[in-house]
């Protein structure tokens, strides 16, 4: 397909400004919780992103009005009227996202039913869905998997339950709180994920009207409530991008201010930025202090110049590195002096991207054991899930063909500072994600153009 081509004239340098706005991986369960409510809510700083269009049709589907409010980016969602949707209607959206497994809670609520398509998202591993079926059947869920996608009922109503998941999963923690806040009595979730955006997540339920305790250790509260009203809500930032266009800078030695971004949702990447031997001024505190009027901070990021230096990291649940962050700074770690490792311990198929590297130039060697940190859940189980990176390395330019979200924009950083013009197939996919990339490259003085 040739409009899905961006053509990449690398070795420049990126400088300059660039915004990220509200993270997708809040958004679109902000959406989805919107459901929940009897009365309208409003979710400003909404991105113009394809995974915000799917859960949009996915509502709108389901009887809520969907609007664009009067400020850029807000979203006005009404849920008065929910309404069951045809299964022809919903298997549009069949493997175009991994939102919609989200909606059971709030449709058994509303609806007394729900039916979820065969999801999508990125081809990152196998990604199950165990801990969310386990999770609802414990609310009461009757849940009949078939060829088309999931049925599910609720003919004894929704009741809280005590439950523990295997892993800190973001979407199964999601997908507990999303049920348990309207469900009969008391909800005990252990081993819960407690990243920002789920932390997000809670708050907006608590204006809507929920009772939510979080503990200590990973242990959250929920009593339900009979009924929730509508929220109005600014999301935290997103701190996927933001580190993204913080490792192209330092790939691509240059210098870029990421306004919108914040010091607290980020410190783990911060730390290893700077150990690699990035710079970063924190401005994300500018209006309060200066009382700037309609000025905005956020992290400036930039290659100070001279040698990076190797580090060897693991990703994991939070507080750890993310592992949205990995593929990214792997590109940035193909420029550092020494021997780099990563260990991916979220997904046990998510260092693919590193062969399109190495016709690149780029010496990373992927490896089946836990190297470099604590054992994790893949070793010794026949998943390529660390990765060795030697550098620096001159990476040259390529034809590229973007595998997923996150890779497909670590692929478009290599083609940023690769010398010569690279061709990257697929580049639409970082729309799922990336709000404007296209503009945001233009606006740091990359050199792309479409053929
Ligand atoms: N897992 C199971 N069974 C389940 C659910 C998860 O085994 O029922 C496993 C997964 O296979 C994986 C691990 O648990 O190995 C963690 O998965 P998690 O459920 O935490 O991921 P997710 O909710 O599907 C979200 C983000 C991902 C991000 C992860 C981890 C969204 C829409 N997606 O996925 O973001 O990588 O959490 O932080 O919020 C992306 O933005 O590109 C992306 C993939």
């Amino acid at each position: 397909m040739t409009d899905d081509v961006l053509i990449v004239h690398g070795g420049t340098p990126l400088q300059g400004q660039i915004r990220v706005r509200g993270a997708k991986n809040l958004v679109s369960k902000a959406m989805v919780a919107a459901l929940l409510g009897e009365s309208p809510s409003r979710l400003y700083d909404v991105p113009r992103i394809r995974d915000v269009e799917v859960v949009s049709g996915l509502l709108e589907l389901h009887g809520v009005k969907v609007t664009a409010g009067a400020e850029d980016g807000e979203l006005v969602m009404d849920p008065t009227n929910v309404e069951s949707a045809s299964t022809d209607e919903i298997n549009v959206h069949a493997g175009s996202s991994r939102i919609p497994i989200l909606l059971c809670g709030p449709l058994l609520h509303r609806l007394g039913h729900a039916f979820i398509p065969d999801l999508g998202g990125c081809h990152i591993g196998p990604r199950p869905i165990d801990f969310h079926i386990q999770s609802l059947r414990e609310f009461g869920a009757v849940v009949d998997k078939t060829p088309e996608g999931m049925h599910l009922s609720a003919p004894n109503g929704l009741h809280g339950a005590k439950l523990e998941l295997p892993y800190p999963s973001v979407g199964a923690t999601e997908q507990v709180l999303l049920t348990a806040v309207r469900a009969e009595g008391v909800t005990e979730l252990r081993n819960a994920a407690i990243e920002p955006e789920i932390m997000d997540l809670i708050c907006i339920l608590q204006k809507m009207g929920a009772i939510i305790t979080v503990h200590t250790d990973r242990v959250i509260e929920i009593q339900g409530v009979p009924r929730l009203y509508g929220y109005e809500h600014k999301p935290i930032p997103d701190r996927i991008e933001a580190a993204s266009w913080a490792a192209a800078a330092l790939a691509t030695r240059g210098e870029i201010e990421v306004l919108g971004a914040r010091q607290a949702d980020m410190m783990t990447f911060l730390n290893v930025f700077r150990s690699i031997g990035g710079e970063l001024k924190i401005t994300d505190d500018r209006v309060a202090r200066d009382g700037i009027t309609g000025a905005q901070g956020g992290i400036k990021f930039w290659h100070p110049g001279g040698e990076l230096k190797a580090v060897a990291l693991e990703t994991d649940v939070h507080p750890g590195f993310m592992t949205d962050w990995q593929q990214p700074l792997v590109v940035a770690l193909t420029q550092a002096h020494g021997i780099s490792i990563m260990h991916e311990t979220v997904y046990e198929q998510r260092l693919g991207y590193t062969e399109a590297l190495n016709t690149m130039g780029a010496t990373i060697q992927v490896y089946r054991d836990c190297l470099g940190g604590t054992p994790c859940r893949f070793g010794r189980r026949n998943f390529m899930h660390s990765a060795v990176i030697a550098g620096p390395s001159k990476l040259h330019a390529a034809d590229l063909r973007i595998p997923d979200l996150r890779a497909g924009f670590a692929h478009l950083i290599a083609a940023l500072a690769a010398e010569g013009t690279s061709r990257v197939y697929g580049v639409d996919l970082i729309k799922r994600g990336y709000e404007d990339f296209e503009a945001k490259l233009a606006a740091l003085g990359a050199h792309v153009e479409r053929p």
